[in-house]
């Protein structure tokens, strides 16, 4: 395994990850991943741009080992997937100079139990000089940890990017093509992982919409060769108002709360809105996370359980809390045997952290009838009232 070259003096030293098949734990990698590694030459010095997930170590050092000299190594983002091979590379190169921010430095201590004494921080602007290549660290927080950097090289255009404009996809290619696979892999991350940072990165949008980035190499899958369609997806993930989307989420324990699910899909698709349905139970939460990006509506039905929700409904209400979709209206619909109990105030409770407004839940007893169906009409009435856009 040898470096594989993306530019003049420019490689890259990662590793695909074609078995990976979970991420954190919770978020299912349905084409693997990659961490990329980069390492760029200038006339004077060498630089090394992060490592790889620790298990793929055997892969780096492969790569990198015909290479006798490191004079700096940048660790854009301390989690371990870019970081966990870092005590390796300090060991192998005991002369090279580690660069973080302030507080990469203190996390990579933390996670890493790196000596922060050899570590320098550098600060947003600063400049490091490679001889004829100058790189320029961007402090970039919260995408999506307090301590990112990222670095740009102007000399050609080339944006490290860090997990910005990354998608796990596992690809021979390391460059993204037409950039359709690298594009619904990187919606879905920045679905899973980057959306609760809404507001910090359409800042860094903007400040980078101020340099001439002809290269942008991400820190998982490939590199974009055309940075202006990867920038202006995530422009339009960031900022664009949500679309006249629904999301319709349930859970069904005897096909009650099925019912008054479909039938708000059918009645919001008779009324113009466009609806995507999931049935919780086994959800690919991925594919959930990514078609929140857009929505507008998100619906929760669940029956009542044990006098509240249905756990997979309480897990989801959980999630999408937790990566705060811009939806503007929440919804409630849900069945129940002999009395609503808790469910909708708990599934309410459960999304406290969104800035949207709740609806009126629709709630039946048992096998809907004709009335709790009219109730739910008027329910996708509201929705599509609501999704409706007035020319400007
Ligand atoms: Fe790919 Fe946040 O590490």
């Amino acid at each position: 395994m040898e470096p594989r070259r993306v530019a003049d003096g420019i490689d890259w030293v990662g590793a695909i990850d074609w078995d990976r098949k979970v991420f954190d734990d919770l978020v299912p990698l349905t084409e693997g991943t990659s961490y990329n590694a980069w390492l760029v030459r200038g006339t004077a010095r060498t630089a090394l741009f992060d490592t790889v997930d620790p298990s793929m170590l055997h892969v780096l050092r492969a790569r990198l080992g015909g290479v006798d000299r490191i004079d700096y190594v940048v660790s854009h983002h301390a989690e371990q997937d870019h970081a966990g091979c870092l005590p390796w590379v300090m060991e192998r190169w005991p002369d090279a100079e580690v660069l973080a921010s302030r507080r990469g430095r203190d996390l990579l201590a933390d996670e890493l139990h790196v000596d922060p004494a050899r570590i320098r921080a550098v600060e947003d602007g600063e400049t490091i000089d490679l001889g004829g290549r100058t790189v320029r660290f961007l402090a970039m927080p919260w995408v999506h940890w307090p301590e990112t950097v990222v670095s740009f090289i102007p000399e050609d255009g080339t944006l490290l990017s860090c997990d910005m404009f990354g998608s796990h996809v596992a690809q021979s290619e390391l460059l993204a093509g037409d950039g359709r696979r690298a594009m619904a892999g990187s919606r879905r991350y920045y679905a899973e992982i980057m959306m609760p940072f809404r507001a910090q990165i359409e800042k860094h949008l903007d400040r980078l919409a101020t340099l001439p980035i002809a290269r942008i190499l991400p820190s998982h899958g490939p590199a974009w060769e055309t940075p202006a369609v990867i920038l202006g997806a995530w422009r339009e993930w960031v900022s664009a108002p949500p679309a006249n989307l629904a999301v319709v989420l349930y859970v069904s324990m005897h096909g009650s709360t099925r019912v008054m699910a479909e039938h708000l899909v059918g009645a919001l698709a008779d009324r113009g809105v466009e609806v995507r349905q999931f049935n919780l139970t086994g959800v690919d939460v991925g594919e959930l996370a990514s078609a929140l990006v857009e929505a507008d509506t998100i619906v929760f039905a669940t029956p009542t359980v044990l006098a509240g929700a249905h756990p997979n409904a309480a897990s989801a209400a959980f999630l999408v809390n937790a990566i705060k979709p811009k939806a503007r209206h929440l919804a409630f619909v849900g069945s129940h045997g002999w009395a609503p109990g808790k469910a909708a105030d708990q599934i309410a409770g459960l999304t406290s952290a969104l800035k949207a407004e709740w609806l009126p839940p629709v709630q039946a007893k048992s096998l809907p009838r004709a009335d709790d169906l009219a109730a739910i009409d008027r329910l996708a009435d509201e929705i599509a009232r609501r999704h409706v856009r007035l020319p400007a």
